[in-house]
């Protein structure tokens, strides 16, 4: 939440930094702003998206050959100019934007007020930076001195980039629980919450740890801890092309992402799976092969879409390797002292590898000597780099809001795992292990028959894109994939959507059938195939409009249906890789008629750095 940029070097900062901010508008879009140093700082900020800020300045003096820029996703203070970073000190000397949250910033204010300070903003960011303006001024210290000791008191989630009116060329940046990333060029350095906004200028990176703090010049990166000991930054070198993080020729990068996922489900299964001679290989996960084979439980944690994957992967879990899963938002198991036993395995699913909660939670587990495993999008994200053992989804960067190509691949991986510990366990017949690797290998030639022809579900989002509520209901597989499919509407058209276990909705939900009420059945042919059409059959009674995802050439669910999406035929396994997508399009298509930003939907972040 939140996004970042820096740049100190030999260019113009403001282009590189307004094109930095539009890299990272994913996460967050309530304002933007940005310090320049030209001489003296210069601040200009605007509530609204870069583009607003960008018309802002027109006429204005952009030039400096440093900068910091922000874009907002508000936590404390509505989305206003007044509350937009950056923030100037009460001093006037020092700018500063942040990403996170300053859990105890009422308590520093009260200080500062009694100080006499005052405040022109609602946000926790100010008070912090007149906290170390504080600092500075009465200690006669430097400013990383006086940054030093005001992180010390300093409870919650940061990364701040501070500028100083008396050092031109500078930036300093620090980190706990958020993301930060410091590019390295020849003569320059770029900063960025992710590494977006360096892409087409350095492939050299240094992720920035929790409690560390940098002093950046155009020739110069100096890594330290809190506790002033000089750091030697680990250099690495990015495996992204700038492509990758381009819409492409496609309206949304959501739209994009969705057609990507032929290609992304096979470089995930590229390397790890072979059909032919039986075999998966996920190096990561194999060095933990005998602790999760001996393991009473799996505990899946995640948030959002990747908590659906999780959810999907108990079934599959289950089935394939008889071990107890359980599945968590990280939110709640974070703070409910959950029962941890020494050899728990826990796996961590997380898109961006930085969601606040997944990661607490995973560090509090580990700290009970669970074993944690993750399966990450982000290559050396924060969760990435505190598990254990893992494998990454290899989706590549997924920039749209609404997660889509991340959950299939997330689902492709979570597979390859359950299929390995079954092979190495036993616990299910080789045959049928043998048919699903097969099942596994043609999954990226079925999703892209689904997406060669849309026309049908663009048709279908046209029709009911007026509902005011939807409902979403599968079983067993695609009980989850009933979630997410409600979940994507919510996000991209703002129809209410809920999801439930098809027969469960006689407890409750069957009362807001009617005939306005569009009913989405996930309803492919796999074992609970005859009492889903059942349950087709109740909602039709009730004349709800039903529509359903079914696999080709079932006539029976065709002729209970409204409107129909069809899906190549599939083990019931593996089914929801394919009958997500339609339900991806749909929400995707729906938000366009309703003239919806879906790649912005409001009030959405992409990456939950805060709890
Ligand atoms: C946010 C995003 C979702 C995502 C969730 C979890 O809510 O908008 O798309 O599923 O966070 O994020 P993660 O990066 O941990 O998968």
């Amino acid at each position: 939440m939140c996004g970042i940029v820096g740049y100190t070097g030999y260019r113009d900062a403001f282009p590189v930094v307004v094109k930095g901010l539009k890299r990272l508008e994913y996460r967050g879009y309530d304002s933007a702003g940005i310090a320049l140093h030209n001489q003296s700082l210069h601040v200009y900020k605007k509530m609204g998206k870069v583009a607003d800020l960008e018309e802002h300045v027109v006429g204005k003096n952009i030039s400096g050959k440093t900068g910091i820029g922000h874009t907002r996703w508000a936590t404390h203070g509505e989305p206003s100019d007044r509350n937009a970073h950056p923030h100037l000190s009460a001093s006037g000397k020092l700018a500063m934007i942040h990403n996170g949250i300053i859990e105890n910033y009422n308590q520093l204010k009260q200080e500062l007020l009694q100080k006499g300070y005052q405040f022109k903003s609602d946000t926790d960011t100010e008070v912090l930076l007149n906290f170390i303006d504080e600092i500075k001024e009465n200690n006669h210290c430097s400013l990383e001195e006086a940054v030093r000791i005001a992180l010390k008191r300093v409870t919650g989630a940061y990364v701040i980039l501070l500028v100083e009116q008396d050092a031109p060329d500078t930036i300093l940046a620090a980190r706990k629980g958020s993301p930060l990333v410091i590019g390295v060029g020849k003569g320059e350095h770029f900063l960025g919450s992710d590494a977006s906004p360096m892409l087409e200028y350095t492939k050299e990176v240094v992720y920035v740890n929790d409690y560390e703090l940098a002093i950046i010049r155009p020739d110069e990166l100096i890594l330290k801890n809190l506790g002033n000991e000089v750091l030697t930054p680990y250099v690495q070198k990015l495996d992204i092309e700038l492509a990758a993080i381009e819409k492409g020729g496609y309206d949304h990068f959501m739209l994009k992402e969705i057609f990507e996922q032929p290609q992304t489900i096979y470089d995930c299964l590229r390397g790890r799976l072979d059909a032919h001679k039986n075999k998966i290989t996920l190096s990561g996960i194999e060095q933990y092969a005998k602790e999760i084979c001996n393991a009473n439980r799996i505990i899946m944690v995640a948030c959002g879409t990747s908590w659906h994957a999780g959810l999907t992967a108990e079934y599959i879990f289950e089935e394939c390797c008889r071990i107890n899963v359980e599945v968590e938002y990280a939110s709640e198991f974070r703070y409910r002292n959950p029962v941890i036993h020494p050899g728990d395995v826990i796996i961590a699913i997380s898109q961006s590898g930085e969601t606040a909660d997944t990661l607490v939670a995973i560090e509090n587990a580990k700290a009970k000597g669970a074993i944690i495993l993750g399966v990450v999008n982000v290559v050396g994200s924060s969760i990435a780099r505190i598990s254990h053992a893992g494998a990454y989804t290899h989706a590549g960067p997924e920039i749209g809001v609404a997660s889509t190509k991340a959950f299939t691949a997330q689902l492709a991986v979570l597979s390859m795992i359950a299929l390995k510990i079954a092979q190495l366990k036993g616990t299910m017949p080789a045959e049928r292990i043998s048919a699903l690797l097969s099942e596994l290998e043609e999954i990226p030639g079925k999703v892209q028959q689904i997406l060669s022809d849309t026309t049908g579900i663009e048709s279908i989002a046209k029709k009911y894109a007026t509902a005011r509520d939807f409902l979403y209901l599968g079983r067993g597989y695609n009980f989850p994939v009933a979630l997410e499919g409600a979940l994507k509407l919510k996000e991209i058209s703002y129809i209410h959507a809920e999801g439930y276990p098809a027969a469960e909705m006689k407890h409750g939900p069957i009362a807001l059938v009617d005939d306005q009420l569009p009913v989405v059945f996930v309803a492919t042919r796999d074992s609970y195939h005859e009492k889903v059409i059942s349950n087709m059959q109740e909602i039709k009674a009730r004349k709800g409009k039903v529509i359903a995802v079914v696999s080709e050439g079932d006539e029976t669910a065709i002729n209970l249906s409204e409107s129909v999406m069809t899906v190549p035929v599939c083990d019931e396994m593996l089914a929801p890789l394919l009958t997500v997508v339609p339900l991806q399009l749909l929400a995707y298509y729906i938000g366009i008629a309703r003239d919806c930003d879906v790649d912005k939907p409001r009030n959405l972040a992409k990456s939950v750095t805060v709890e």
